[in-house]
């Protein structure tokens, strides 16, 4: 049997960055640094310059991972793009990724699951080459919210950020694996809470009951999190790293106290990215096994929800 390594990480973020002071004055808004920050946890954000599309931000994250992993755009049989903030309706953002690596080979299409895009395109990724139909696959998630967000709402604008990150996943057999790779998947949506986080409208601006998702978010959260452990027969003194969807600090923390997991093994990036929706996981992935925080070995615990609802968690080991 197949399993799905991962064999690199990448992350892009725009050059522009905005903290919540700049954010404020640029738009406007009535609010202040101090509200944001204890509230969400955030700082800062990056932002994508007119014209930089997903596909262009995923581009230069999956240049990243495809280095890392050390191979090339060539041995690349598919791709997946999570994102919310497609280039366009078609050609899908992978199609226009695909074309951006210089690759001509393989097949290429969206996953649509908002925050909890990232964590869907990995479960699919993870199935197609366990399946043996794919042997080296970009999962990539990318988003460019700031061209949906209404920026005369403060409940809302100041939440969110621009980025990319991708992972490359390739695949072994069991004896070169042995207990590394993609570990197990796990997802779940309910869309009767359809209205409660939307894009609304034609183009549309996101919409969202801050407060109600935050209730759904813990419970759910810490239910797939239990239903990822129970499946592998693992622990939380298991896991090296949660890698949490960057949304909000306050819902990290809960999640990481849930786990007893001390903050040091908690990935944060909220901080400075803000909410980058499905590429929030893969960015914060890539930013700690750059800078030696998850190594070889390392059991990884990634969770989200988002727009849907939809909500997941996967457990790899690096
Ligand atoms: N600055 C100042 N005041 C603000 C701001 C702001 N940026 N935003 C809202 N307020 C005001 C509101 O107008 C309201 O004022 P009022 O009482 O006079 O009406 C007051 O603050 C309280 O508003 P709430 O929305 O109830 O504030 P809350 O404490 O719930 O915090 C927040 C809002 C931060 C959005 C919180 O609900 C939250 O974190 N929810 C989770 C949302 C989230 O993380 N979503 C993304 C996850 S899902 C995904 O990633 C797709």
């Amino acid at each position: 049997t197949l399993r799905a390594l991962i064999a690199g990480t990448g992350g892009y973020l725009p050059e522009t960055v905005l903290d919540n002071d700049a954010l404020a004055a640029r738009y406007g808004l009535d609010t202040s640094d101090a509200w944001i920050q204890e509230r969400t946890g955030i700082r800062q954000r990056h932002l994508a310059a007119p014209g930089q599309m997903a596909s262009d931000l995923g581009a230069a994250a999956s240049r990243e991972a495809l280095a890392q992993a050390g191979l090339d755009a060539g041995s690349v049989d598919g791709i997946i793009v999570a994102t919310a903030t497609p280039d366009a309706v078609f050609p899908s953002t992978a199609a226009r990724l695909q074309a951006k690596l210089g690759i001509t080979r393989g097949f290429a299409f969206d996953v649509a699951a908002a925050c909890t895009g990232f964590v869907y395109a990995l479960s699919v990724a993870d199935a197609m080459i366990r399946a043996g139909q794919a042997r080296c696959m970009l999962v990539v998630g990318s988003e460019v919210f700031s061209r949906i967000l209404d920026w005369s709402d403060r409940g809302t604008c100041v939440l969110f950020g621009d980025g990319a990150g991708a992972v490359v996943l390739r695949a072994a057999d069991e004896a070169e694996a042995g207990d590394r790779g993609v570990l197990s998947c796990h997802l779940h949506a309910d869309g009767r809470h359809a209205d409660i986080l939307q894009v609304e409208g034609t183009p549309g601006l996101l919409r969202m009951a801050g407060r109600d998702v935050f209730r759904h978010a813990v419970s759910k959260l810490a239910s797939v999190v239990d239903e990822a452990l129970a499946a592998n027969g693992l622990a939380t003194g298991d896991v090296a790293w949660l890698v949490p969807h960057q949304a909000n600090l306050r819902i990290i923390d809960a999640m990481g106290r849930k786990l007893g997991l001390p903050p040091e093994r908690v990935v944060v990036a909220v901080d400075r990215h803000a909410n980058t929706s499905a590429a929030s996981i893969p960015l914060a992935l890539a930013e700690a096994a750059r800078d030696g925080r998850i190594n070889r070995g390392d059991l990884v615990l990634m969770e989200a929800i988002g727009g849907g609802l939809t909500w997941g968690a996967a457990l790899a080991r690096f």
